[in-house]
């Protein structure tokens, strides 16, 4: 049930300037607030609409009917979580300013969250979603600051009618691209007109206050004291965001705001937002999969506004992306804001890696067994056995081991035919000074970003979660022609023009990994077309028939 204060708040009277509007309409809703049960039970959340939070939905019930409208709709109004709740901040925040009665700031953090949801909050600060701002030393990034922008400003070469001469901001590729998933590093403007304030020079304590005075005393403000948040860096509610309190990541990701609903984050359009696209297409694979033709079908049957959600309970008729990664299940499975807690393979990198994780959640990649095991916390099976628990909610278990039988014989064949030997060959080129040290500079440091990155991660996807068109079509089929009629040719043009070039040793050392490679039985089909070699013994020269 919901505070009868709300309905008062809707018939207010138009805006009042800020300042004098706080005083004045407090009070004029007819009745106090329910006593919530939650803030009780939660500590932090109070027991009804505070007094000063009434303020603020009085006047943002003019200034932003829109917003006021959403957070009305809410769990959180019902409970008596107001406005100032979450967008309080304590005396010498570096992001608050005084705003009516109260000092609030506009960002709302994951640590602000966690006041009173602390378990999310300290799962999620654990997951990989909550690292993802992390990208600055990535290959990827490189691409959006360098290939596609420029890491410097710089001047335009001709206006459009109408509009004045600026600089070119060459980040902004990565700033509407990457960042608005991936999560910006935010900053304040600095009153000197230098350099922005971020979290690195507010070096935040285990409570989020500033540690750095000075720092502090840079940031610009205006007459009334409120700072502004540099353009550049928001709007972003990127899954890893870089907050100013220290903490790593935006619920409002997934939460949107202000309903911060459970519905919705249930829901494939919610992770699809950010898991689609050439390089990780898991929304069209969940689309294109059994799983969400059942959804698309029986969608309103799997009541997705209950409290408790649990599959085999609550709801039986498909599983979203929640049920499978976060949600609860019949076999014991709890709620969890670390998706990483259920996957057996990380598919990402070029080479898919085991999820045997260490005590920071990273994936271990230390080959000796002995130093392996001491340092793995949290196995690839123990991750495997927590997804197969929602799987058996619906499904026999001999299906499901079946099922990972095929994935996992899956991703060894690229592993093992594609990825592992176009990273020999990569390797070869660039020790032997074939390639430059520069990337993507030369056509084929683009053809093996294809291969791995797009089609090699579609594929590996695609088998991952029942999209065989993506596995194959969008993906081995891909991954194929990439390395026999690009990798492989292009390599070969290299190796003969350094040799050409007089670097005959390095050629020879580079071909001589080739080969090596395009000797192997499962390339054999491949060199056996190439006129200059004889047929394998005992083996035709011509391919199948085709039957079809
Ligand atoms: C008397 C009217 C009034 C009251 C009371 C009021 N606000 Fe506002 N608020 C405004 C107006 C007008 C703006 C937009 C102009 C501005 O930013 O100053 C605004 C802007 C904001 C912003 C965005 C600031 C930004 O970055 O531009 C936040 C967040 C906010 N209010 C939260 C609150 C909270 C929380 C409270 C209660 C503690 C509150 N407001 C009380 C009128 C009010
Ligand atoms: C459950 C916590 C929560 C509550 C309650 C809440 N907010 Fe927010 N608010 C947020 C979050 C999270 C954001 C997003 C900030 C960001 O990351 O950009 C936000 C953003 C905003 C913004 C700036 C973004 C925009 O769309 O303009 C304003 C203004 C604002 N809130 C006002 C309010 C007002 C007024 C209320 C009360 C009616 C309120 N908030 C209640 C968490 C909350
Ligand atoms: C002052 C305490 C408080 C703060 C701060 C707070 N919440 Fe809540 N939240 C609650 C309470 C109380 C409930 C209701 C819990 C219940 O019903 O068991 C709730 C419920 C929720 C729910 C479930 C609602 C539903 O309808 O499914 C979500 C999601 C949520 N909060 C997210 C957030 C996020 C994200 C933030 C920060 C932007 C936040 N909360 C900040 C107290 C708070
Ligand atoms: C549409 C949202 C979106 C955009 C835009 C985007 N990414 Fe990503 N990125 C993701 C998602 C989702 C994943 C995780 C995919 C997975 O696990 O299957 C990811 C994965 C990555 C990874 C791998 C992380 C790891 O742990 O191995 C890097 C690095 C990366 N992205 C960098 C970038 C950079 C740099 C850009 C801009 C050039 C960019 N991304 C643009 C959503 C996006
Ligand atoms: C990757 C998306 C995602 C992000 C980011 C996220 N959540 Fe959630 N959250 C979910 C999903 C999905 C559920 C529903 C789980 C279920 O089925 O009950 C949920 C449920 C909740 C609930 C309801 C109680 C529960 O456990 O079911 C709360 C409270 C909550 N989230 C708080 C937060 C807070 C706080 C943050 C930030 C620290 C956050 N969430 C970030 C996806 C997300
Ligand atoms: C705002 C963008 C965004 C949203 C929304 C989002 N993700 Fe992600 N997700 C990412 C990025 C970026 C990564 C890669 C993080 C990294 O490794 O750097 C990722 C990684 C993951 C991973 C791999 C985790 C690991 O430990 O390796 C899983 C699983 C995942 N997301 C599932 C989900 C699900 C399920 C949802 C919806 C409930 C969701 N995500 C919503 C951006 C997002
Ligand atoms: C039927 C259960 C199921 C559903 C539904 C599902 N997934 Fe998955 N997902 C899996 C399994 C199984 C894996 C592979 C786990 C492993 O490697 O052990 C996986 C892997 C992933 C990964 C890891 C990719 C990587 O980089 O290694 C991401 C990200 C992901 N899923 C996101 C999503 C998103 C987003 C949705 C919804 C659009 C979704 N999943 C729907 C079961 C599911
Ligand atoms: C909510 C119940 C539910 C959950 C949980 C679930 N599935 Fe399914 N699964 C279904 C339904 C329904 C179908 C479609 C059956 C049909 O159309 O004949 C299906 C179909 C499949 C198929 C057949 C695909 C095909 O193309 O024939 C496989 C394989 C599968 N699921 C594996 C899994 C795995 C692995 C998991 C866990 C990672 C899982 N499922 C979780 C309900 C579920």
């Amino acid at each position: 049930m919901r505070p009868l204060v709300l309905l008062a708040a809707l018939a207010l009277a138009p805006a009042t300037v800020l300042g004098a509007g706080a005083k004045a309409e407090k009070g004029s809703a007819g009745s106090k607030p329910e006593k919530g049960t939650a803030g009780s039970k939660r500590g932090a959340a109070p027991a009804g609409l505070s007094a000063l939070s009434r303020g603020c939905v009085e006047c943002h019930a003019s200034v932003t009917p829109g917003l006021v409208k959403q957070w009305q709709g809410s769990t959180h109004a019902a409970r008596g979580i107001g406005c100032l709740e979450c967008h309080r901040r304590e005396e010498g925040a570096a992001d608050g300013f005084r705003h009516g009665d109260a000092i609030v700031a506009t960002i709302v953090t994951p640590r602000d969250c966690g006041r009173c949801h602390q378990r999310e909050m300290d799962e999620f600060e654990g997951s990989h979603h909550a690292k993802a701002g992390n990208i600055l030393a990535s290959l990827d990034n490189y691409i959006a600051e360098t290939v596609e922008g420029a890491r410097i400003p710089f001047n335009p070469h001709g206006t459009e009618p109408g509009s004045a001469p600026l600089m070119v901001d060459g980040l902004a590729s990565a700033q509407s691209g990457c960042q608005q998933c991936h999560g910006a590093r935010v900053a304040l403007k600095a009153k000197d007109g230098g350099a922005p304030i971020t979290v690195d020079d507010l070096k935040p304590g285990p409570d989020g206050r500033p540690g750095n005075e000075a720092a502090v005393a840079r940031i610009a403000r205006d007459a009334d004291g409120k700072p502004s948040l540099v353009e550049a860096t928001w709007p972003n509610t990127g899954i890893g965001r870089i907050n100013l309190d220290g903490s790593l990541g935006s619920c409002s990701a997934c939460h949107s705001r202000h309903e911060f609903a459970a519905r919705r984050a249930r829901q494939p359009e919610n992770c699809g937002r950010c898991h689609l696209g050439p390089d990780h297409p898991q929304k069209e694979i969940y689309e294109e999969s059994k799983h969400g033709v059942a959804y698309r079908d029986q969608r309103d049957q799997l009541k997705l506004d209950a409290k408790r959600w649990v599959v085999g309970e609550t709801y039986s008729a498909a599983p979203t992306c929640a049920t499978c990664h976060m949600s609860a299940n019949v076999n014991g499975g709890k709620v969890t804001h670390d998706p990483g807690e259920r996957l057996s393979w990380t598919n990402r990198p070029p080479i898919s890696l085991r999820m045997d994780t260490d005590a920071q959640h990273r994936v271990v990649t230390e080959k000796d067994p002995a130093k392996r095991k001491a340092l793995v916390v949290d196995t690839w099976q123990q991750k495997r056995e927590r997804m197969k628990a929602a799987c058996t909610s619906c499904h026999a278990p001999s299906y499901v081991d079946a099922f990972y039988k095929q994935y996992d014989d899956f991703v060894l064949l690229y592993n093992e035919k594609f990825a592992r030997p176009g990273m020999e060959i990569m390797k070869a080129l660039k020790d032997n000074g074939i390639t430059t040290p520069v990337e993507f500079d030369e056509r084929i440091e683009w053809t093996w970003f294809y291969l791995w990155h797009h089609e090699g991660r579609r594929a590996r996807m695609g088998a991952s979660m029942n999209a065989p068109d993506y596995a194959h079509w969008h993906g081995m089929f891909e991954v194929a022609e990439d390395f026999y009629q690009k990798l492989v040719p292009e390599a070969r043009e290299l190796i003969d023009q350094a040799e050409k070039q007089g670097k005959v040793a390095q050629a020879k050392a580079a071909g001589a990994v080739l080969d090596g490679i395009l000797a192997r039985p499962e390339h054999a089909w491949y060199l056996k077309q190439r006129a200059e070699l004889a047929p394998v013994k005992g083996e035709s020269n011509r391919p199948p028939a085709r039957s079809n």
